[in-house]
């Protein structure tokens, strides 16, 4: 089943959605909606983007036909929204988990959810504020499904589901076990449950990192012992200190 309108709104069960066949990225059109009072939970699907983007401004290649791109508008507490992206990666682990238990899905810390080791989605949440107020924040969830990185840079660490699976999935219905994944964890924003979940998932922790981090911490190369409530994460370097990072890019 292709991606499409009509396919789309038969699965996601009344659940207010945008599709497009070609956009710049989800992410914008999701903020546009949102500060349009867009209502919780509704999402913006496209086919291909032609300038999705990652974090730190990189970009993020949504061919047609190859992958899910997907942007959720939610509404956290703002205590709690440093547990967006941790929800979103958790969704995304189990929506895979659901199709294959054979094959393991992990997290690499903060966000990229890993398929047997290589990065199978990116995540990027953004906050929409007015003021002080926080309007709300667009998961930005980006998928392979079947991108094919052969002979491309990013062939060593990158994969899509069905590569490994060595079979077809129906994006649209993936697109609906996801969003439903990710309805589940919104009922746990703010949670010790979500955290300790999404730790559980990280295969980041008891493995020497270097991490480009921010808040002061240049690059550094440790030992990744342990993350925080608030999703830092905890790095012994070889002089013993033990650094805490608050967002960064791990190397394994
Ligand atoms: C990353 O790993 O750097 C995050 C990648 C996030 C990509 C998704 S695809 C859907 C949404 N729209 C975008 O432009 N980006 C996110």
């Amino acid at each position: 089943m292709s991606l499409s309108q009509q396919h789309l709104s038969q699965r996601l069960n009344g659940r207010p959605f945008l599709y497009f066949d070609t956009i710049g990225s989800t992410n914008d059109a999701a903020r546009d909606w949102l500060n349009q009072d867009a209502p919780t939970g509704a999402c913006v699907v496209a086919d291909e983007q032609t300038s999705g983007r990652g974090r730190k401004a990189r970009q993020w290649q949504t061919p047609p036909g190859t992958a899910l791109a997907v942007s959720v508008i939610l509404r956290p507490p703002p205590t709690a929204l440093h547990q967006v992206v941790m929800l979103g990666a958790l969704a995304v682990a189990e929506t895979i988990d659901g199709l294959d238990s054979w094959h393991k899905v992990t997290v690499k810390w903060p966000n990229d959810v890993l398929l047997d080791n290589k990065k199978v989605s990116g995540i990027l949440a953004e906050s929409a504020w007015k003021g002080s107020q926080l309007q709300g924040v667009v998961l930005g969830i980006g998928l392979n499904v079947r991108v094919d990185f052969t002979g491309s840079p990013l062939e060593s660490t990158a994969i899509s589901i069905e590569s490994v699976l060595g079979r077809r999935v129906d994006r649209t219905i993936l697109l609906a076990v996801l969003l439903r994944r990710i309805d589940h964890w919104t009922r746990h924003l703010g949670t010790q449950t979500l955290f300790l979940a999404w730790k559980a998932r990280l295969s980041t922790l008891g493995t020497t990192v270097t991490v480009n981090g921010t808040d002061g911490n240049g690059p550094l190369t440790g030992l990744a012992e342990t993350v925080e409530s608030d999703g830092a994460l905890c790095v012994r370097t070889p002089d013993n200190t033990l650094h805490r990072v608050v967002a960064g890019d791990v190397a394994l």
